[in-house]
């Protein structure tokens, strides 16, 4: 199968020296990039701005923003067999990007942002009948619930449901622990092990 696997957090410019961006190691997607590579798939990795290596045996694209993402992901998209979003995309970009740094002044700043692409999104309202498209969700509260919005907005076949406020699974860590909800109600609960396990036993349910 061919497999499109974003990781990562992405970075927007507010000016040439200075972004915004988030706590997203990139390992949970690195792993699954990793894993589908393993069992034999043809794996193409789109990656914002991370320290860890590239898995062997995989087609990494590095991108920096959540534009630049939306190009390599749609582009590769295609012709997937399942494309899964891992990446954490910024939801908001700077409106204005400045060329220099930009000098403080003695008050507030305010900057104004604007919506980026919801990259997962436009991929459900294009669904790909034979394309099995899977999402995540960071969540720290209502939980399910939340999750299950998601899938459904985003028209997805599975949502991996991530507790980021459990101490040591999630962004940055290297165990994570998850629930995998299927398009048809089916909850499959992965018990707290190291990302590698997971990111197999995620596979080994949603590519069927
Ligand atoms: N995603 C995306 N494009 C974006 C933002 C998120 O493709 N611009 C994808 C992520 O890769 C992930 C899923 O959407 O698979 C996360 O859903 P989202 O609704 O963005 O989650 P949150 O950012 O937590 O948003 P909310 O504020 O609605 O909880």
């Amino acid at each position: 199968m061919k497999i499109v696997v974003s990781a990562g957090p992405t970075r927007e410019r507010i000016d040439a020296v200075r972004f915004i961006t988030n706590f997203s190691s990139g390992k949970m997607g690195y792993a699954i990039a990793g894993a589908a590579a393993t069992a034999g798939h043809q794996v193409v990795l789109v990656s914002g701005p991370v320290t860890i290596a590239p898995p062997p045996g995989v087609d990494t694209i590095r991108v920096e923003s959540a534009a630049e993402m939306a190009t390599a992901i749609h582009s590769s998209a295609a012709d997937a067999d399942a494309i899964i979003m891992a990446a954490a995309v910024a939801d908001y970009r700077p409106v204005k990007q400045l060329e220099h740094k930009m000098k403080k002044t003695d008050g507030n700043l305010t900057i104004e942002l604007e919506r980026t692409e919801d990259i997962l999104k436009t991929l459900g309202e294009q669904k790909n009948p034979d394309c099995i498209l899977v999402g995540f969700a960071a969540e720290t509260d209502n939980l399910m619930e939340n999750a299950i919005d998601k899938q459904k907005r985003k028209n997805l076949d599975w949502i991996v449901l991530n507790d980021v406020s459990r101490p040591g699974i999630g962004f940055g860590s290297d165990q994570n622990a998850v629930t995998l909800i299927s398009r048809d109600g089916r909850i499959i609960e992965l018990d707290s092990a190291a990302k590698s396990v997971i990111a197999a036993k995620i596979l080994e349910y949603v590519l069927v």
